[in-house]
């Protein structure tokens, strides 16, 4: 794949070695992201930051990406702030926006509607999640914090068993850490949620084609030889009524008991964020906030390394980072 000026809208566009390529400069950015090191590679560059959803990770880190690569952020949240509100189209918004920024990235409520502001913008876009549809960069840094994990237990991701849990529906990051983890081997997928909030076919269709046994239940049981367990929250957001996610709410929780009930000691445990931590959904305990396996903040802090990354391969600078390197 040829990244520079390229969007990154979907996770189909990537394929294993575009995959490494990715992983190869995320693994580069390292000490500038732990402020070892400093570069001004994107001097003068703008990112215009455009949140139409609520957001902290993937707005944060996007902008935190960009600054450590020396360029500076622009941003908008929320659609009553924008132009959008008065009924202008995402692509005036686009056309409009792009020249201003060097490169866009974009969370939007309607699926298909990053792809959509995409045709009108004359800079790259990079989708930040798109409605129920997709979050490219988010399962970007979920695989690379898999691959990672496994590797401190001495396994690849090619062979391993992964459980999903939660809204499977409506959880863009399971459709789209899916469709990643469908280029690798003989992966096995648990699937569990309530029937009503399944993971849709299009994306069993794609795991099904690659030749991968996929296990779909709506009971917590038969996962005690899974690697990862991927938590997800009810999406609250996307059902008609808040009553009506109130129906699936708490059903589906992963806490200490749970977890050395159904799960070998290793299970790593990961999860997009945000958990609910209210009372009454609570899919991820505190008490397991001590546990070795509980991955969720090296997956928020790996979001950091993918997104510069993406930035560099993007604009083209990928190979420029270290030379344009300053004082700390
Ligand atoms: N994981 C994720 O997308 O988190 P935010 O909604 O906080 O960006």
């Amino acid at each position: 794949m040829n990244f520079t000026g390229s969007n990154i809208l979907s996770v189909d566009q990537f394929d294993i070695d575009s995959i490494q390529t990715i992983f190869a400069i995320a693994d580069r950015m390292q000490p500038y992201a732990r402020r070892q090191k400093r570069t001004k590679v994107l001097d003068g560059a703008i990112l215009g930051n455009l949140f139409f959803e609520p957001s902290t990770r993937t707005r944060v880190s996007f902008g935190t990406a960009f600054n450590l690569l020396g360029g500076e952020v622009r941003e908008t949240t929320g659609m009553e702030s924008s132009a959008l509100a008065k009924g202008e189209s995402l692509y005036d918004t686009a056309r409009v926006l792009s020249s201003y920024s060097d490169v866009i990235a974009m969370r939007h409520p309607k699926s298909g509607a990053v792809a959509e502001f995409a045709e009108g913008s004359r800079v790259p876009v990079i989708n930040g999640g798109d409605g129920a549809n997709e979050h490219p960069t988010q399962a970007l840094l979920d695989l690379y914090t898999i691959k990672k994990e496994l590797a401190y237990h001495g396994h690849g991701v090619d062979g391993m068993h992964i459980c999903m849990m939660g809204d499977l529906k409506f959880g863009r990051t399971v459709h789209s850490l899916s469709r990643l983890l469908a280029m690798y081997k003989d992966i096995r997928f648990t699937l569990i949620s309530p029937r009503e909030l399944a993971m849709p076919d299009s994306v069993l269709d794609v795991l099904a084609k690659a030749g991968h046994r996929v296990t779909i239940t709506d009971q917590v049981s038969g996962s005690s030889d899974a690697d990862i367990v991927y938590q997800t929250r009810i999406q609250q957001e996307r059902f008609t009524t808040p009553q009506e996610a109130d129906l699936y709410r708490g059903k589906f929780r992963l806490n200490s008991e749970i977890y050395t009930k159904h799960y070998k000691p290793n299970t790593v445990i990961m999860h997009p964020l945000p958990r609910d931590s209210r009372a009454e959904a609570n899919e991820l305990d505190n008490d397991l906030n001590q546990n070795p396996n509980l991955a969720i903040f090296r997956q928020a802090d790996n979001g950091v390394l993918i997104r510069m990354a993406l930035f560099a391969l993007t604009l083209g600078v990928a190979e420029q980072v270290e030379k344009y390197e300053c004082d700390v």
